[in-house]
């Protein structure tokens, strides 16, 4: 079996530390490793699978002559939209996780549970989608497939860690009365009804790629969905209640099973009536675990074969990490054959 050349571009941050670990769980069949960053971290020593490795700056040139097949980009949209280009050019195959390359038509967007297929047209570059839209259509899916989606509408709870370092320090020194650094107001005890810029119409730019992702992904333009996230006061895990509206009736234990036999998606849904606790998938339960969470499954009844979802799952590791990882495994995989 051949072994990879794997760079790792935004090694020091959230995500990329997130790639390191994910990629040394996974034992890829990698050749060389090459982790690079800003100028500010250039030189630092870090340890990973028993050696150690030194970080190396970003620049136009730092892929030419090193055989990298394979460029995992957590850095930043305009880091990104720069330098991956010189990756490719240089031979990698780069697989992006900020919002550059996203919707761009010559650029699959692939969660490989859902759309492995898309693999195979890239040119270059396959991006990552938004955190909260992975885990919201690895639930999506089944759902698509056996019964069609009329409608969607979607409520996040998006943990601080999803704004990177910077956000995880305002939830942490907020705890003290430290006044925010990266979000515009206070997240300690607080919910923010804004992730990212507005737009004209008032939606933020999270809620438009929720929006648009969904669509591509499913491969459907004319799915109507609206969206509504909010940042929480939560370190790890993103949450999203999710109302679909599907096209067909259904049968809720048939749908049950749909949910729990689809690849990454567990169902985790026990209430009782009556009884004061239940079980379903919560942040504190599901951090550090690599797949998607569903539970509180029922019939919406005040719409035609309506039915709510409360989806959970690590952001930084299925929403980020791990799905960037899974799209170079699948890749490797194809290659392979
Ligand atoms: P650095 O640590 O040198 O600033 P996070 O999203 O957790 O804040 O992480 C962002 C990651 O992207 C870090 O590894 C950061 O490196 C890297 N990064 C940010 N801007 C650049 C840039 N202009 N060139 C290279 N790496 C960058």
């Amino acid at each position: 079996m051949k072994k990879y050349n794997v760079a790792i571009v935004g090694a020091t941050g959230m995500v990329g530390r997130k790639f390191l670990q994910v990629l040394e769980e996974r034992q890829l069949p990698v050749n060389n490793y090459y982790l690079f960053a800003s100028a500010r971290s250039a030189g630092k020593k870090v340890s990973f699978m028993d050696k150690e490795y030194t970080i190396e700056e970003l620049t136009e040139t730092c892929f030419d002559g090193k055989d990298i097949d394979i460029a995992l980009f957590s850095a930043g949209g305009g880091t990104s939209k720069k330098f991956a280009p010189f990756a490719v050019k240089a031979g990698a195959l780069v697989i992006d996780n900020s919002s550059a390359w996203r919707m761009d038509k010559d650029v699959p967007l692939v969660v490989p549970e859902v759309n492995p297929q898309d693999i195979k047209w890239h040119s270059g570059i396959i991006a990552n989608p938004n955190c909260s839209t992975i885990q919201a259509v690895v639930a999506l899916k089944p759902l698509y497939d056996k019964y069609g989606i009329k409608r969607v509408i979607y409520s996040t709870y998006q943990a601080v860690s999803g704004a990177g370092m910077s956000g995880y320090s305002d939830l942490e020194n907020g705890i003290s009365g430290d006044a925010p650094k990266k979000f515009p107001y206070p997240i300690f005890g607080n919910c923010l009804p804004q992730i990212d810029v507005f737009d004209e119409d008032g939606y933020t730019k999270e809620e438009l790629k929720m929006i648009q992702e969904t669509q591509k992904i499913l491969g459907d333009d004319n799915l109507r969905i609206t969206a509504t996230t909010v940042r929480v006061p939560v370190f790890h895990g993103h949450s999203e209640s999710i109302n679909v509206e599907l096209k067909n009736e259904y049968d809720l234990v048939e749908l049950r099973q749909a949910l729990s036999d689809f690849p990454g998606l567990i169902v985790k849904d026990e209430v009782k009536l009556g009884e004061s606790t239940g079980i379903y998938p919560m942040p504190i339960d599901i951090a550090g675990e690599d797949e998607v969470y569903v539970g509180r499954i029922r019939r919406d009844r005040s719409v035609e074969n309506g039915v709510n979802l409360w989806v959970v799952a690590d952001n930084i590791r299925k929403g980020a990490a791990t799905n960037t990882v899974q799209i170079a495994q699948t890749w490797i995989a194809m290659q392979e054959k």
